[in-house]
């Protein structure tokens, strides 16, 4: 466990000399975030006299991550049990959305995120063999795909990151790592009531509701107009993979990437929409022979 993970209470009630006084420079360094432009923090994290000059940004970044994996109403009371105003807190995902883009997706997920995808993993397993119905069936992709997903994610342009089928959240949980790694939030939605739930369940116990926003409703009516996607991954009911296909790929900027799910498990169904994707002028596309199949286009 990293030192400033211990419980915060502990720290100011009777950590070290040392400990006490790093967490008061990390709870300052927090204020001095508030309202100031992003360089300027980085600035003045950068600029703190000694002995904190050996931290360099990314522990002071680590400190702020790690408060915010504490979950908001517990890093709001430490906060405010440090002498701040506890709605500093708010600012924080800002702090450490700029400092995390030397963080690495895979070898740093936050201890509650890991939980939640373990536990996630095991209710899919569950699922798929006592005879839950298709209807409650989390049908979630494997974690290979949810590295896959979330690479593709970080590397794709400047643009709105939208998924289509949330189920519990797991792999809009793969792709939150992305959108932690370079800074930006993801858009998902979910038609069903109770999928909705459990998805707004996983987002609280991940703590990743500061770079989740979950829509409640059809993707196809829900989703805004706009020529302003980077990202899409399309994991809804094969069905409307088609209509799907024709909303998003024209709103792509030019590298934009659409990922679809079960190009191979379910080809017969998806054979029109596949062979619109691989002969569509608009843009590259190839199956990606991985887990239930990937359907990876992206626009010229
Ligand atoms: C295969 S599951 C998604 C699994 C999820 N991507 C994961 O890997 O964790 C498909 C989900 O899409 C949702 N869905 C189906 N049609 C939809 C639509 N038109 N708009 C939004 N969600 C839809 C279903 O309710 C279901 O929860």
């Amino acid at each position: 466990m990293r030192p400033l993970q211990r419980d915060m209470r502990t720290i100011i009630r009777s950590g070290s000399l040392i400990d006490r006084f790093r967490f008061i420079v990390m709870a300052v360094t927090a204020i001095l975030a508030v309202g100031c432009k992003q360089s300027t923090i980085q600035e003045r994290i950068l600029t703190l006299p000694p002995p904190f000059t050996a931290y360099k940004v990314d522990p002071y970044i680590q400190v702020a991550a790690e408060l915010q994996s504490l979950g908001r109403e517990a890093a709001c009371s430490v906060m405010s049990q440090a002498g701040t105003n506890a709605t500093c807190f708010q600012e924080l995902p800002i702090f450490v959305l700029n400092g995390c883009t030397k963080r690495l997706m895979f070898q740093d997920i936050p201890e509650a995120m890991l939980a939640r995808m373990r536990e996630l993993e095991e209710i899919d397993l569950r699922d798929r063999s006592d005879g839950t119905s298709r209807l409650n069936r989390l049908r979630q992709i494997s974690s290979e795909v949810g590295r896959f997903i979330a690479l593709l994610a970080a590397a794709a342009p400047d643009g709105r990151r939208v998924e289509i089928g949330t189920s519990a959240g797991y792999s809009t949980l793969w792709l939150a790592l992305a959108c932690r790694a370079t800074g930006r939030k993801i858009t998902t939605f979910e038609i069903l009531d109770e999928k909705a739930k459990l998805g707004r369940l996983t987002f609280r116990a991940a703590g990743v509701s500061d770079v989740v926003e979950l829509v409640h409703g059809d993707a196809l009516t829900c989703l805004p107009e706009g020529h302003d996607i980077g990202f899409c991954f399309l994991d809804a009911e094969k069905e409307i993979y088609g209509c799907c296909y024709e909303a998003i790929v024209p709103q792509l900027v030019p590298g934009g990437i659409l990922v679809a799910d079960n190009a191979i498990s379910h080809e017969a169904t998806l054979r029109p929409m596949l062979d619109r994707a691989l002969q569509d002028v608009r843009v590259d596309a190839l199956i990606v022979p991985i887990a239930k199949g990937e359907l990876v286009c992206r626009r010229k």
